[in-house]
């Protein structure tokens, strides 16, 4: 799960993904980071995390990191949460497989619509439960995708 700063929209959608793949017993590993560096060590957002708890999902653990070529060994999937996002991992990926994992998270509950998770960083709370209901919806598709052997 990849957004820019890896304290708001990245590090919900591995609280939700993470927890209801725990529910199901599904034996995956989610993790998350920013494209950026600027909030490197630090906790999520704590309007996020707020809004998380209100869920039943705590984030308070996480903290962020960067995202690097690594990960895409690592990973057999990676979700960007917008356009500006999928572009930075893209210009990281060293081949076409690297960049066959890379995807917009949201379409996967909305596919071709080519839809964001919109920053919600300096906007108001409206806006972090906004992105809140966008990835539980996203995290269902994907579970349910995994379940038929889709992804
Ligand atoms: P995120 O949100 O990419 O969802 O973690 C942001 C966090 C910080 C900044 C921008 C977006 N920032 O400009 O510091």
């Amino acid at each position: 799960m990849v957004c820019l700063g890896n304290i708001c929209r990245s590090p919900l959608a591995e609280g939700i993904l993470q927890k209801k793949a725990d529910e199901k017993g599904f034996q995956i590993e989610v993790d998350s980071a920013g494209t950026s560096g600027y909030h490197i060590g630090e906790q999520p957002d704590s309007r996020m995390r707020e809004t998380a708890k209100n869920k039943g999902v705590s984030i308070d653990h996480l903290r962020a990191r960067q995202f690097e070529v690594e990960d895409f060994d690592r990973f057999d999937l990676i979700y960007a949460m917008d356009k500006s996002n999928l572009k930075n991992i893209l210009q990281l990926a060293r081949n076409e497989e690297d960049k066959k994992k890379v995807r917009l998270i949201i379409e996967e509950s909305h596919p071709g619509m080519g839809l964001e998770v919109p920053d919600p960083y300096f906007g108001g709370q409206q806006g972090f439960v906004t992105v809140y209901n966008l990835l539980d919806e996203a995290s269902d598709a994907i579970l349910k995708k995994i379940q038929n052997g889709e992804r």
